[in-house]
């Protein structure tokens, strides 16, 4: 089976974790973490890297270092991983959704102003599968409404949106280093900033809020710690980061030439203005290719090709159905997040997939449109 993703751990990854065991510095105290942080931070362009546990708690801490708190309305994507809009509740705030647009994927700006209210503090955009948002549009609104602006880049390690790094465009932005992400830990999360006050309060929210004297709390602080097994393996990553971008673009240079002349299958987009760092290689299978999503992928699998469907769109998640007064609005019609559900599945997408893995794919895919 061709997996859909896995790690590619072939530098020194082996070597720092062993260091961390040989030497006994195992918990969140450790030279790695500093190392990890300082290196992950220049890759994004940005002054300051705050490492935690994983992406979801990197977006809680980084809600929670701009102070939103209870009844502040935070505008998210519809179309994204559930982790964006739970942080958002974990806050007690409430995720208010934006629809797609067809051309990136991503949050339509366009959309946004007519959701904002005097309870909007902030806009949280979400990079889809590696593709920047449309970053001054929104940055745009956000000045004119005084809103902040927290980057969901967990999909996104080395996109640029311009001449810019995600995760350094908004005020914060936050990383996922879980084991499929471009650049991982296992679990493992990072916040990026220029502001040293977001910076200072996000490394005090992340180890329980403890000040000096020990055991005096003044706030209500979280363990959302990294360890330093983690930022070993991450520091390690980070020597081959340029690489493990390229090949997911070099992949998807790949697929999109050998699937340009199958009919029905559209590739994914790659606006002027951005690098697409295609994290996960999504298509979409339109009417014409003759087989439905979920059959395409039923037959992959059975040939030995793992695909993932696109997100399940957050206005149709049973929790969010739900009548509960901390997400009141996460209903409605996002016909564009529909779409890119009821047509979208990621094929294998790995940073160390061969070559003969990614024509072995597209031959499957093509047998299946012949009806074989
Ligand atoms: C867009 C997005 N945000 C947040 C997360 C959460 O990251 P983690 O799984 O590390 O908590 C993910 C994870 O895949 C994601 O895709």
């Amino acid at each position: 089976m061709i997996p859909v993703c896995e790690p590619t751990l072939k530098g020194n990854e082996l070597k720092y974790v062993e260091d961390c065991i040989k030497t006994n510095w195992i918990s969140s105290a450790g030279k790695y973490i500093k190392l990890f942080e300082e290196k992950f931070s220049e890759f994004c362009s940005t002054k300051y890297g705050i490492a935690c546990s994983n992406g979801t708690t990197a977006l809680h801490l980084a809600l929670e270092s701009i102070g939103i708190k209870k009844g502040d309305e935070v505008i998210i994507p519809d179309f994204t991983m559930i982790a964006t809009a739970n942080a958002v509740i974990y806050s007690q705030a409430r995720p208010i959704l934006i629809d797609s647009e067809d051309k990136t994927w991503n949050m339509d700006p366009k959309l946004i102003e007519e959701k904002i209210t005097d309870k909007t503090k902030a806009i949280m955009p979400m990079h889809t599968y590696g593709h920047p948002c449309d970053m001054d549009k929104i940055k745009n609104i956000a000045e004119k409404h005084d809103l902040k602006i927290v980057e969901d880049a967990a999909e996104s390690h080395g996109a640029l949106y311009k001449e810019k790094k995600t995760g350094s465009i908004g005020d914060i932005g936050c990383f996922s280093f879980y084991g499929n992400k471009i650049i991982t830990t296992g679990e493992g999360g990072m916040i990026v900033t220029d502001d040293e006050k977001i910076a200072e309060k996000a490394r005090l929210l992340r180890n329980h809020a403890f000040t000096k004297p020990r055991f005096i709390h003044n706030e209500l602080g979280f363990n959302y710690r990294m360890t330093n097994i983690q930022a070993a393996i991450g520091l390690a990553q980070m020597e081959n980061a340029d690489q493990l971008v390229e090949s997911r673009i070099n992949n998807a240079r790949l697929y999109n030439e050998l699937l340009k002349e199958v009919e029905g299958i559209t590739t994914p987009p790659e606006e002027d203005w951005a690098k697409n760092v295609y994290w996960m290689y999504g298509v979409l299978v339109e009417k014409e290719f003759g087989v439905k999503k979920e059959e395409l992928m039923e037959k992959l699998k059975e040939k030995g090709i793992d695909t993932r469907s696109f997100f399940y769109p957050m206005h149709l998640q049973p929790i969010f159905q739900e009548d509960d007064e901390r997400f009141p609005d996460t209903k409605g019609n996002y016909p564009v997040s529909d779409m890119l559900y009821e047509k979208g599945l990621y094929l294998p997408s790995s940073s160390s997939l061969t070559e003969e893995q990614i024509k072995e794919a597209v031959e499957k895919i093509v047998e299946i449109k012949n009806g074989k």
